[in-house]
């Protein structure tokens, strides 16, 4: 790793202003869906990933929202779904809201589908996911972000919230890392 974390980029896939562009985008839909019904929503940021997206996307609401945060981890090794352990839940009662769940990407989809079914058992009316980054080609379980940034190749991205070994989510951009970095 060199020591100015841009140098590690092989190209950028999308740039700031494009992200912010696309977030207003996204804030605009969703809203649309939620005021159609009158609905405050809980918006719930999947640590850590998600931070500089949600940071983003929420500052374009124009209507109330509440924010809170989870972390959620997969145990090691696992192939099925049905293994997340909770790190940190929400602070706020899902129970009866409308949960609006926030990703940096949907990878194989497991880490979705397991958050999302907790949120329907945590008793929530309803459950809706928006992730900056859809990777389909990785996709193991068939699940689908209900708003979506933008679709990536099959390639290492880090930038905007994703990582490589911790390190490059500070990055203000996608980028594709270069393959000596991880190789
Ligand atoms: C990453 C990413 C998603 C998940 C996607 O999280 O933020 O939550 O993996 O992968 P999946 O679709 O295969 O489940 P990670 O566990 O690396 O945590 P992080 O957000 O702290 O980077």
């Amino acid at each position: 790793m060199s020591n100015v974390i841009s140098e590690d980029i092989e190209r950028v896939l999308f740039t700031e202003e494009q992200i912010e562009t696309r977030c207003k985008e996204l804030a605009a839909q969703i809203e649309a869906d939620y005021d159609d019904r009158g609905i405050t929503p809980i918006v719930v940021g999947l640590l850590k990933g998600s931070v500089p997206f949600m940071a983003e996307l929420i500052k374009y609401f124009r209507h109330p929202i509440e924010i809170d945060f989870m972390s959620v981890s997969s145990y090691a090794g696992t192939t099925s779904v049905g293994d997340v352990k909770i790190n940190k839940d929400t602070d706020l009662s899902a129970k009866g809201k409308h949960v609006l769940i926030v990703e940096d990407i949907v990878d194989t989809g497991r880490t979705l589908a397991e958050v999302r079914k907790l949120f329907i058992n945590k008793g929530a009316a309803d459950v809706k996911i928006v992730s900056l980054l859809d990777k389909p080609d990785r996709r193991v379980v068939d699940i689908q972000a209900d708003y979506n940034g933008f679709t990536v190749p099959n390639e290492f991205v880090v930038g905007y919230g994703l990582d490589y070994n911790q390190c490059y989510r500070n990055l203000p951009y996608i980028g594709v890392l270069k393959p000596e970095i991880y190789e």
